[in-house]
């Protein structure tokens, strides 16, 4: 199995590409199983789940296409064909794996009336159910039936009627299932209370250029006409602004300067604000953005929301960078009700935090120290590999498959930034 080793406690400097973002590409490929047509995704990011991704379209009768940029430019351009359809099944092995298949849910009932799909079950950060998916696909006129921990999904007469759900809680996937399953319906439908990631603002942006029409995009309500038939399209992914704000953080835990490039700021508000507060230059540059640390960090009080709060993936890794700040910070996630796995790791490099509930405090230390590590869950896995940056001496992290499901080529993009890091295969 693969670990990463860090050597750390060097300056990062540089540029550093931010590549399309994961969360984006897992709801625009499964839009593809709306239209007969090809969609084509620029952008697309390298990375295990939309790897994974792409087999469970291969499953469901679509063909998947990559054409290489070249090896050594990031992301790439992948054509999905989904003309017939021989399934509409995504089965326990691949959704267990992989939550994210639960969005072909929408799409397929969308395109053709009817899905079955497994429950996801639970998840290392939190319970995570998909209640609110259903709900919300009743609503405009799905009948379910559970058995035997699968869902089934059907349009009476083959095609959804369209209708009204409002969110009691704001869920950017079953906004997502939701907004992809009304956009093929006999009539309209309206989402109150959805969700307004910029993750859903793509989505609804490549629905419309595959013939959707779509009102209220980036506001929490959100009106779909249905339409008879999509067509294809070709559509660039987002840049990744979790990605970006996670190297911001890199840069700030080792007192470095990094121009993230190919991201909008204006996707990151939260996350850059906080990093001014905490005494980092921030400032937009014609590619990007710079984030610049020179003098200690200030402690912060942050609290993760739905955007455009801040947002819950980014917690792990300000926690990491307020190990070092000059004073306590308090971190209170509101999201996942487990998503404090990293803090028993990062204690174990020398971090003084104490959870109690959904609240924890962070009092700054002096230094960290390396150790070797235990990634539990994609952004936890990133917190240990800034307090690795930052720490004295030698980290190893390890179960990098988390990595790989959601940083596209990590060990080279800090390393061309001055980081010591190198993935080591233990055979
Ligand atoms: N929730 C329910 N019922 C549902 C759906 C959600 O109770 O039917 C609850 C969840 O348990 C959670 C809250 O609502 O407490 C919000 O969950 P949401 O549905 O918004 O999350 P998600 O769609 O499952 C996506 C991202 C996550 C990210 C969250 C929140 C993807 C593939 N995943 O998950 O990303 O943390 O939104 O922003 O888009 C990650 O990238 O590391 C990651 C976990």
């Amino acid at each position: 199995m693969d670990r990463i080793l860090i050597r750390g406690g060097q300056r990062l400097a540089g540029r550093l590409p931010i590549s399309g973002a994961k969360n984006a590409a897992l709801t625009l490929m499964p839009a593809a199983l709306l239209t007969d047509e090809p969609l084509t995704l620029r952008n697309l990011p390298r990375l295990a789940d939309v790897d994974g991704f792409g087999h469970l379209l291969n499953q469901l009768g679509a063909s998947t296409s990559v054409e290489g940029t070249r090896p050594d430019e990031f992301g790439r351009v992948m054509t999905i064909r989904a003309g017939r359809l021989t399934s509409t099944e995504a089965p326990y092995d691949i959704v267990r794996k992989m939550r994210a298949s639960i969005l072909v849910l929408g799409p397929l009932i969308g395109r053709g009336g009817e899905a079955r799909v497994s429950l996801p079950g639970g998840c290392a950060i939190g319970n995570r159910p998909i209640d609110l998916h259903l709900k919300a696909l009743e609503a405009i006129g799905a009948e379910l039936e559970m058995a035997a921990g699968y869902v089934r999904a059907t349009a009476p007469g083959g095609r959804l009627s369209g209708g009204r759900y409002r969110f009691p809680v704001v869920s950017v996937g079953a906004t997502e299932n939701v907004l992809m399953a009304a956009v093929t319906a006999r009539g309209g439908s309206c989402i109150e209370n959805a969700a307004r990631e910029p993750e859903i603002v793509d989505l609804c942006r490549c629905l419309v250029a595959m013939g959707a029409k779509i009102d209220g995009i980036g506001t929490d309500m959100i009106e779909i006409e249905g339409t008879d038939r999509l067509h294809g399209a070709t559509y660039s992914v987002m840049p990744d602004r979790i990605e970006a704000g996670s190297y911001a953080c890199a840069a700030a835990i080792t007192g470095g300067e990094l121009e993230l490039t190919g991201v909008s700021a204006d996707d990151m508000g939260a996350t850059l604000s906080a990093l001014t507060e905490a005494g980092v230059r921030v400032e937009p540059t014609r590619d990007g953005v710079r984030v610049a640390a020179d003098g200690p960090l200030r402690p912060l009080t942050l609290s993760t929301a739905p955007y455009p709060g801040f947002a819950t993936d980014m917690q792990a890794q300000f926690m990491a960078m307020l190990t070092l700040a000059d004073g306590a910070s308090v971190l209170t996630e509101t999201i996942f009700e487990n998503r404090y796995m990293h803090v028993p790791e990062l204690a174990r490099m020398g971090a003084d935090i104490t959870v109690s509930g959904r609240t924890a405090v962070v009092r700054g230390v002096a230094g960290l120290t390396g150790a070797p590590v235990m990634a539990t869950d994609l952004r936890a896995s990133m917190s240990l590999i800034l307090a690795g940056l930052a720490a004295q001496g030698e980290t190893s992290v390890t179960r990098v498959y988390h990595l790989d499901r959601g940083y596209e080529r990590l060990e080279e993009k800090l390393s061309a930034v001055g980081a010591d890091i190198e993935r080591v295969s233990d055979g």
